[in-house]
């Protein structure tokens, strides 16, 4: 069994769900059990591997925490994970960037079931009853820049490797989705959008839908730390009138297929950090000492 502590600092999370855990270019060195924050226990155990380097590349130490934003066992639904100590756990292992995983419904045609997609923007449709700051309870007012929710350097980052993603059920290529006002629509869930829902957000600038990115964003922004997230398209939502039925296989050969692409999007993302700390990572991306603090007075 592997030890159960970690003493060092951490370069980089990833928050994601099964699959994820095992990437060639890892070896697992420890399980921390759910970590106890303030803010209650992670959703999961913070497994942490350090990179193994292959022959192309110097053995720099590079260590990676990975978190399920679902729990091993897919327990907690969209408003249940425990957003706030994910993140907590993230800041206290020192990590230096949080890349996250999403499975999103399309609002667009154009962004196909097992595109990719690095939303820059996100509109926030949850309905208030997430715990969405670390400020609410301890008497202090923490304001926060949220103009651009995601680090557009991490971003460019990961898009270099856009044509690792593969399909091989298909001759459609996986294409991955990147611009400035790429937009994420995060709602409250558990239930799908009704078709009329589905067409509103497509009238607001939504090219995807998930249940997830809020508040994890704005946790991740409280704590100073960059922050992509790498959407992977399941379906296309509600806003097809005409859409074939939707059959159990298809969903399950896209979410397959999805799997095997993070993995690779992941392991190369990895290997080129490992090999060559991106800047956004050494210098936090403009975040450090963001946050301006005041004391309420009431
Ligand atoms: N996650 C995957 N597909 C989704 C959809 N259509 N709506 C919300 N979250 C999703």
């Amino acid at each position: 069994a592997l030890p159960t502590t970690f003493d060092e600092a951490v370069d980089l999370a990833i928050i994601g769900g099964t699959g994820l855990y095992q990437l060639d270019c890892l070896k697992p060195v420890a399980v921390l059990p759910p970590i106890q924050t303030p803010w209650g226990a992670t959703s999961s155990p913070i497994t942490i591997a350090v990179f193994i380097g292959d022959s192309n590349t110097t053995n720099n130490k590079f260590v990676v925490a990975f978190i399920s934003r679902h729990g091993i066992n897919h327990e907690f639904p969209p408003t249940h994970v425990p957003f706030r100590a994910n993140i907590a756990a993230i800041k206290k292992l020192q990590c230096k960037a949080v890349l996250s995983f999403s499975a999103v419904g399309s609002l667009q045609e154009h962004i196909k079931p097992r595109d990719f997609v690095l939303p820059q923007q996100l509109i926030d449709r949850t309905k208030g009853i997430r715990n969405s700051s670390y400020f609410n309870e301890i008497g202090l007012v923490g304001h926060v820049g949220f103009g651009n929710p995601f680090s557009t350097k991490f971003a460019d980052f990961i898009y270099q490797f856009k044509d690792i993603l593969t399909n091989p059920d298909s001759d459609e290529p996986c294409l991955m989705h990147y611009d400035q006002d790429t937009t994420v629509i995060c709602m409250e869930g558990p239930q799908f959008s009704t078709r009329a829902e589905s067409k509103m957000y497509k009238m607001l600038g939504g090219d995807i839908i998930n249940m997830s990115v809020i508040p994890e964003a704005k946790l991740a922004r409280e704590c100073e730390l960059p922050y992509q997230m790498i959407c992977m398209s399941t379906d296309y939502d509600a806003w097809r009138d005409h859409e074939d039925s939707v059959t159990v296989d298809a969903v399950f050969g896209h979410l397959a297929n999805n799997g095997r692409n993070a993995n690779a999007l992941a392991t190369k993302i990895v290997k080129e950090m490992a090999k060559n700390l991106p800047e956004f990572m050494i210098n936090g991306d403009g975040l450090k000492g963001s946050i301006k603090m005041s004391v309420a007075t009431k």
